[in-house]
């Protein structure tokens, strides 16, 4: 496998051709953003350690039934994905009251939501990803009902299979991000799954052990992330 030019470089990871059409080489970055990009830093070791854990998450969704980019690891910080048409679109599932929604809706933080909320962001930086409904991605053609339907029945079968995951680690999962692309007519999993894109606190303490420690200033953001891998037993080096 051929590493060839850089086709896309995002806030936290660059995305690469390779010589094959169909597949592209992820390269997870030390650099850690928040707020679109307003607040930034390098973390050593966040490359590796979201790069292993991304495959190790890949890797359990897809034998329980969920279609992802994800082919394997190259490096510490590299892995091997299928090149998706990717849709411009933010699936976000909440158990738990946290981040923007308790800023729109005035909800206190750890409220718990039954049933789960879904919402859907458009992918956009300079917009602060705004939160759009499915009727705007059907006048705006950036996802068919179909289409539409399939992201929201995968983020709701992955809440279920990493909600039972995390839990059993001692971790609740508060919320997350997904982002789905087109590969072979089929709607597939693409971008990341790692402590950057979703929330995850001890159970017992309800610690912060994911991106939030970065974004609030709380330190230790690595540590938190390592002891998330460890805990569910992803190797790290
Ligand atoms: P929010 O509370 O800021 O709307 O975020 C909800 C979840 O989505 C949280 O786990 C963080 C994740 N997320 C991203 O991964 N990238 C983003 O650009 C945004 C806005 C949220
Ligand atoms: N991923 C976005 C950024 O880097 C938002 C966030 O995670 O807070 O700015």
């Amino acid at each position: 496998m051929e590493k060839r030019e850089e086709l896309y470089a995002g806030k936290a990871k660059s995305v690469y051709y390779t010589d094959e059409a169909d597949k592209l080489i992820l390269l997870f970055r030390n650099d850690t953003s928040a707020f679109d990009g307003q607040k930034v830093d390098q973390l050593d070791r966040k490359g590796m350690i979201n790069n292993r854990f991304n495959a190790f998450i890949m890797g359990l969704l897809e034998k329980e039934g969920v279609p992802t980019q994800h082919i394997k690891v190259l490096s510490d910080q590299e892995s091997l994905v299928k090149k998706l048409d990717m849709i411009p679109v933010e699936c976000v599932v909440r158990n738990i009251a946290a981040g923007s929604l308790c800023r729109r809706l005035g909800v206190e933080e750890g409220l718990d939501l039954i049933p789960p909320t879904f919402e859907l962001f458009l992918k956009n930086d300079e917009l602060h990803d705004p939160m759009i409904n499915e009727s705007h991605i059907r006048s705006f053609a950036w996802a068919e009902d179909a289409e539409i339907d399939e992201m929201k029945r995968l983020t709701f079968k992955v809440n279920e299979v990493l909600k039972a995951l995390f839990l059993d680690a001692g971790l609740l999962l508060v919320d997350f991000k997904l982002e789905f692309g087109r590969f072979d007519g089929e709607i597939v999993l693409g971008d990341e799954f790692s402590p950057d894109g979703c929330r995850l606190w001890d159970s017992e303490t309800r610690k912060k052990m994911d991106k939030d420690r970065f974004r609030q200033g709380l330190g230790g953001v690595v540590e938190a992330y390592e002891e998330v891998a460890h805990r569910l037993g992803v190797k790290l080096n």
